[in-house]
């Protein structure tokens, strides 16, 4: 028999940027666990094609949003909620890298497309989370899982990408803040920090001979990650089995940080 707490039987979980990459592997392993998921993309032919393959488990649905804008966030929690009554989990996923040729040439519009995502675009989505999940812990419903997606770039250093860095930074400490705020309402919030993952965002490094021979052999497990190595942490902290665990930062990088 599978271990009760991480049913997601009767929860409603949202991932941005959910319809492929690591977000599709949560979102993914969600479903399977029993949830009821909702994602959003700017792409909606992405997000049918994501749809299609979680509605394999269970009901989910996709809504077309660019978390840098706030009206755009707003209008579609409040879509979610209308489809989906509620929501339990909402995992900040969505984001976009930018290398710059070098810090002194990085270029301001550069710095603030980034910061628009994935920043603005966590805060705008959280704070809209944490709005309905206030709200229905006063009416008596506590409780909820917030996750921030960051990168070991909060923590090590990244050459030629201080814009990014600085808002995976900047996302942990987010966490932290909206954990203790909010934890009287039953609520945890926690960064997950990925290596080396391959996925869309990192194509380019995927293609270079020299990054798997510098970095990836740097690895002690040996390969890139992959968007399903995040589905045991998604569905930890979406279920009960983390209900004391919150303001932590998860680390899933194949080792590569303690090497
Ligand atoms: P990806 O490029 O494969 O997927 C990004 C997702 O975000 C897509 O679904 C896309 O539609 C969505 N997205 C981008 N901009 C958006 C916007 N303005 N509004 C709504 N959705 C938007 O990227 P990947 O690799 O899956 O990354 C997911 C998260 O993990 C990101 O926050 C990224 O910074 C983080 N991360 C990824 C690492 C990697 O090695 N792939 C390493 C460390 C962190």
């Amino acid at each position: 028999m599978a271990y009760a707490p991480f049913d997601l039987s009767g929860k409603v979980a949202l991932v941005t940027g959910g319809n492929r990459g690591i977000g599709l592997g949560m979102a993914e392993a969600l479903a399977q666990a029993g949830a009821e998921v909702a994602i959003w993309g700017r792409d909606a032919k992405r997000n049918d094609e994501a749809v299609a393959q979680l509605s394999k488990y269970g009901k989910s649905r996709g809504y077309a949003v660019d978390v840098a804008l706030e009206q755009s966030v707003d209008d579609a929690f409040a879509a979610t909620l209308r489809d989906f009554g509620r929501v339990d989990t909402v995992i900040a996923n969505a984001g976009i890298g930018a290398a710059a040729p070098s810090f002194s040439e990085m270029p301001t519009e550069t710095y603030r497309k980034v910061l628009s995502v994935n920043l603005d675009g966590v805060f705008f989505t959280l704070r809209a989370a944490c709005r309905h999940i206030v709200e229905r812990a006063k009416n008596g419903d506590p409780g909820g899982s917030l996750v921030g997606l960051a990168s070991l770039a909060a923590i090590e250093g990244q050459a030629r990408g201080q814009h990014y860095a600085a808002t995976k930074g900047a996302v942990v400490s987010m966490m932290k803040a909206i954990a203790v705020e909010h934890a009287r309402y039953g609520v945890r919030a926690n960064a997950v920090l990925p290596g080396w993952i391959a996925t869309d965002m990192t194509e380019f490094a995927q293609q270079s001979p020299v990054f798997a021979e510098k970095v990836i052999t740097r690895v002690p497990s040996r390969r890139w990650g992959k968007p399903e190595d995040f589905g045991g942490i998604a569905v930890y902290l979406a279920s009960d089995a983390s209900s004391y665990h919150s303001g932590d930062l998860f680390v899933i990088d194949g080792g590569y940080a303690i090497f």
